[in-house]
């Protein structure tokens, strides 16, 4: 496995890799890995991908000032072997200096159809940094797939408008959720729970379980109890289009329920796609 940590290296290695006929996958990440990001390497392994190149970064531009950028988990070693033994064959570990020039000034936005809500909402710029650190990493690896997570499906759902508005011709592989026995949502953030909240935490997956096609209204009432009942504090929950991310008022095929809460300090995220 092949790492980097120069920008342009990993560019010119890539580009001869393409130009050799290898069939590149990315898998952008910020590290910490879990099965979670591990299942993403596999969904790349298993579309035939040639070259299979982790980035791991902690992408400053997508937290907000008071959110958790200095505290979120860094292990370069752990990750390094953890790729290398899922079948990665490049690994990239930049820093912010060399991601971001101290004048940078162009971004990558969506202009509010898909980040004006849920996550988006409540997280001001979050998807401009996602959009712009994403961009970054397609025009270094210049990747013929790239695969996410339904993890984050707002995020998904996001970088597939940006790869079509501007035509950056890589196909957009969405992996489903990893979960751990309990069901929760793995997640590098759950490395933050004590064990009560972690038992919490469980209220998450267990009401999205729990949910049935039909009127959403009622669903949405008895969700937002549950997850109260279980020391959550409800950010938010939302059915929507999993396309178009409009609130809808029933629950069927191609909506997307959309959980978030705070478990103590830390925010946790789950959903279901019907
Ligand atoms: P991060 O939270 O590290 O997640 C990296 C990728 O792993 C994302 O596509 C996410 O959806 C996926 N993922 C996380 N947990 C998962 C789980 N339990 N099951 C399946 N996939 C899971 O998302 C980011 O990083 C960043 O925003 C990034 C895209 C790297 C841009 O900085």
């Amino acid at each position: 496995m092949k790492t980097f940590s120069d920008p342009q290296k990993l560019q010119k290695w890539s580009e001869a890799r393409r130009l050799a006929g290898a069939r590149i996958a990315l898998v952008p990440t910020m590290g910490a890995l879990h099965e979670g990001h591990l299942s993403l390497i596999a969904a790349a392994k298993r579309r035939g991908a040639d070259e299979i190149v982790v980035s791991v970064f902690v992408n400053p531009t997508q937290f907000g000032p008071k959110e958790d950028y200095a505290q979120y988990p860094r292990d370069h070693r752990a990750d390094a072997a953890k790729c290398r033994r899922a079948g990665a064959t490049a690994i990239f570990f930049p820093t912010p200096a060399n991601m971001y020039a101290p004048d940078h000034s162009v971004w990558v936005v969506e202009d509010g159809a898909l980040s004006d809500c849920l996550c988006g909402a409540r997280r001001p710029g979050h998807f401009r940094g996602v959009c712009t650190v994403v961009a970054k990493l397609f025009n270094l690896v210049r990747p013929h797939l790239a695969v996410f997570g339904q993890k984050d499906f707002q995020q998904a759902t996001i970088i597939r408008r940006m790869v079509r508005d501007l035509n950056f011709g890589i196909d957009i592989v969405v992996a489903p959720i990893v979960r751990e026995p309990s069901g929760l949502a793995r997640s590098s953030r759950n490395a933050y729970l004590s064990d009560a909240e972690r038992a919490n935490a469980l209220a998450l997956s267990q009401s999205l379980a729990a949910l049935k096609p039909g009127s959403w209204a009622a669903q949405k009432r008895r969700t937002e109890r549950y997850l109260a009942a279980h020391g959550l504090k409800v950010d938010y929950v939302e059915a929507v289009d999993a396309e178009t991310l409009a609130p809808v008022k029933s629950v069927r095929k191609g909506v997307a329920v959309l959980l978030a809460a705070f478990d103590g300090k830390t925010r946790l995220i789950d959903n279901r796609l019907f």
